[in-house]
């Protein structure tokens, strides 16, 4: 039985009717304003910043605003099916939250990746559980109740460690590997030099690595006794600038679906086919590693075309349910929501990301039904969406004089 997502609607509503307001923001407008307010500055300004004067990251969420549904009356759209198969998962939406990695950090008890796992319990939305953690993976994997999870890994320059963090994954539960390639260096983020601010430098959500026993092998002491021996440990082993010729090697890790996360060209999508990922995450990290970019929706019809059938993740501007629905217009087959879910655990915990998954559902889920589009099927077909201005392909084409 499909979900009812809309029905949240009903819930606040009724509520009213015994003089009880939501007391979580009901607009990404609020939640953005209350969250920068509840969350201590320099965390703010982390979570809340990007690359270079931000460009990329503002277009992201623009680019949203470019394409418009195109409403069809008299289809009865009165059940709607969000539900998508990911590899073999059967899950009852097509939202997801992306890895993010100070999420720990973001809850009022520093427990932020466990709050993430019990909202994605709660409400059937997986999570991507970031390889920057404050808690153990095996922690995290162990809150997810009956909806999977994915291991996000950024991976180290270490091969045995990288080994050991997907086979650790694998022991804990997790049903894919999200591999993160735009990420082997930090981008250029003012807001940061700023106040000179990076959290893992200051030790933070670095427990998967210290509580791991390749990692622990290679200090003198362990972590415990000389934090800072192991942040410097970390520091010369976080990033792989990984090439084609290592996914070979990737993909004899492990036999559990492997997504790459950070693929925009469709040359890139053709490579990782023919390596034999299980998805491709289309993402320009929403905007915080290269200013300059086209915002990643822009890149998502290409992508899907290239994918040519292999699932394709999508993540970088999603604020709203309209958001989620474009994005599935134009072939995503899974959406990722970024900065939204972290704003609300920094107001209001699993509660808080709990209201703002269900929130994007149910506008997502009512736009289907107003505009009649009952399934995603349905959506992704001719006509659906409209371009309210040419977009990228049409415009290089325009301009190239042969
Ligand atoms: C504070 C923060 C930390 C992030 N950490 C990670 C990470 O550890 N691994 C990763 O692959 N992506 C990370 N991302 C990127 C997200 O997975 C996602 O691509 C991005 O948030 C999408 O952009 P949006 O939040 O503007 O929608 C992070 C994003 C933010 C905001």
């Amino acid at each position: 039985m499909p979900q009812k997502y809309g029905d949240y609607q009903h819930e606040i509503y009724f509520d009213g009717l015994f003089g009880v307001l939501p007391e979580l923001p009901m607009t990404f407008g609020e939640l953005e304003s209350r969250a920068r307010a509840a969350l201590p500055p320099s965390l703010w300004s982390y979570v809340a910043g990007g690359a270079g004067d931000e460009h990329t990251q503002e277009a992201n969420v623009r680019a949203f605003r470019q394409w418009g549904l195109v409403p069809r009356m008299m289809v009865g759209a009165s059940e709607r099916d969000l539900s998508v198969d990911l590899f073999g998962l059967a899950l009852p939406s097509p939202l997801f939250m992306a890895p993010v990695g100070v999420i720990g950090l973001c809850a009022q008890d520093r427990h932020g990746d466990l709050a993430t796992a019990r909202a994605a319990a709660r409400t059937g939305v997986p999570m991507i559980a970031s390889t920057l953690s404050v808690d153990p993976m095996e922690r995290v994997a162990a809150e997810f109740g009956g909806t999977p999870g994915l291991f996000q890994l950024y991976t180290p320059t270490d091969r045995a460690l990288a080994e050991s963090l997907v086979h650790r994954a694998e022991a804990a539960g997790f049903q894919g590997i999200v591999v993160t390639l735009d990420t082997w260096i930090t981008g250029w983020r003012p807001r940061d030099l700023a106040t000179a601010n990076f959290p893992q430098l200051r030790g933070h959500a670095l427990a998967n690595y210290t509580s791991d026993p390749v990692f622990r092998a290679r200090l003198a002491k362990p972590p415990e006794e000389d934090p800072r021996a192991a942040v410097l440990e970390w520091v010369g082993l976080f990033g792989n600038p990984l090439v084609w010729d290592d996914l070979a090697w990737l993909r004899s890790l492990t036999d559990l679906p492997i997504v790459l996360k950070g693929v925009c060209h469709p040359e890139d999508v053709r490579r990782a086919r023919d390596g034999g990922v299980d998805g491709i995450y289309c993402s320009n990290h929403g905007g915080r590693q290269a200013n300059g970019g086209l915002p990643a929706l822009d890149a998502l019809p290409e992508v899907v075309a290239a994918a040519d059938g292999l699932p394709v993740l999508f993540d970088s501007g999603v604020r709203t349910g309209a958001d989620v629905v474009k994005a599935l217009a134009l072939g995503a087959t899974a959406v990722g929501v970024g900065r939204p879910y972290a704003y609300g655990l920094a107001l209001g915990g699993t509660d808080g990301i709990v209201h703002v998954l269900r929130s994007l559902l149910a506008e997502a889920d009512l736009i289907m039904a107003v505009d009649g589009y009952p399934t995603l099927e349905s959506l992704r077909a001719d006509g659906a969406l409209r371009a309210v201005r040419p977009q990228g392909l049409i415009r290089r084409q325009a301009l190239d004089p042969s």
